[in-house]
């Protein structure tokens, strides 16, 4: 099992370009053509949210015409720069996931290779907040998934990264209470890692028993600072992360997008 990770493409509306800096169309752009070059074919695309920069209709609609004929085939996730109405009218998938301003909560399950697979969906997000939160409800749903899938393997996604950074301005507009988020995974050592975005920045870190991760942007990736007063970015590149899934747990990839070249060493030919 491959399952890509696109994260964090801020679209804006057509000719307009993140702070005047980035033009984030051409890098999600750059990153669904490097996914062609990736092989085998990702069994998965999950999107992890802050899809447009700022829940317009606008931006969805540019948004619409980036993705193309895939539209239908993305995971998409709720980030604090969506609209959930918004992901709602633009994804048909996400038609019997709630209504309106519910939270985008939901699962995959599908059978590989001999393996009950499972991807569980949440919405970290808090309608008109940065910051992140799973309310008690969320918490009790998750439980009883999870419960449902004790002989499974699993892969939580969701927007915010459960973990503190260490970058101060990220970790103030973090998942707020991941303690309890914590305490329900911890309850399940088949959750084989937690993937998330928002972060704009690659990192991992152990957590609840299991690892939790955070995927850079395909637009932008902020300064790894860590004096708590910095709130900058880096001229990195996009980039996506790529996670092979075996029955032995999960190893996550983190590339530049676009073409990176290839070369053969003397002692290989
Ligand atoms: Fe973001
Ligand atoms: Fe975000």
């Amino acid at each position: 099992m491959l399952i890509a990770q696109l994260s964090d493409p801020h679209i804006f509306a057509r000719g307009e370009l993140m702070e005047g800096v980035v033009d984030t169309a051409a890098n999600l752009s750059l990153a669904l053509a490097s996914l062609e070059e990736v092989a085998p074919t990702p069994d998965f695309v999950v999107l992890t949210g802050d899809l447009v920069n700022d829940g317009d209709s606008d931006q969805y609609d540019h948004l619409k015409e980036l993705l193309g004929s895939r539209l239908e085939s993305f995971i998409v996730v709720a980030g604090n720069h969506d609209d959930r109405t918004g992901l709602r009218t633009l994804f048909p998938q996400l038609s019997a996931v709630g209504s309106g301003d519910d939270p985008i909560d939901y699962v995959i399950d599908v059978e590989r290779d001999g393996r009950s697979i499972s991807l569980i969906i949440l919405d970290t997000t808090v309608p008109g907040e940065h910051s992140g939160l799973l309310d008690a409800t969320q918490l009790e749903w998750l439980d009883n998934q999870l419960a449902e899938r004790r002989d499974d393997e699993v892969l939580i996604v969701q927007h915010h990264p459960p973990f503190r950074s260490g970058i101060g301005f990220m970790d103030t507009y973090g998942l707020h209470d991941a303690e309890a988020e914590a305490a329900v995974v911890a309850k399940y050592p088949n959750v084989a890692a937690v993937i998330s975005g928002h972060l704009h920045r690659p990192a991992t870190a152990s957590w609840a028993g299991t690892v939790a991760f955070a995927s850079p942007s395909t637009a932008a990736q902020v300064s790894p600072s860590f004096n708590g007063e910095s709130t900058s970015y880096t001229g990195e590149p996009g980039m996506l992360s790529l996670h092979w899934w075996t029955g032995a747990g999960v190893t996550s990839h983190v590339q530049p997008i676009g073409d990176n070249g290839r070369w053969v060493p003397e002692w290989a030919k």
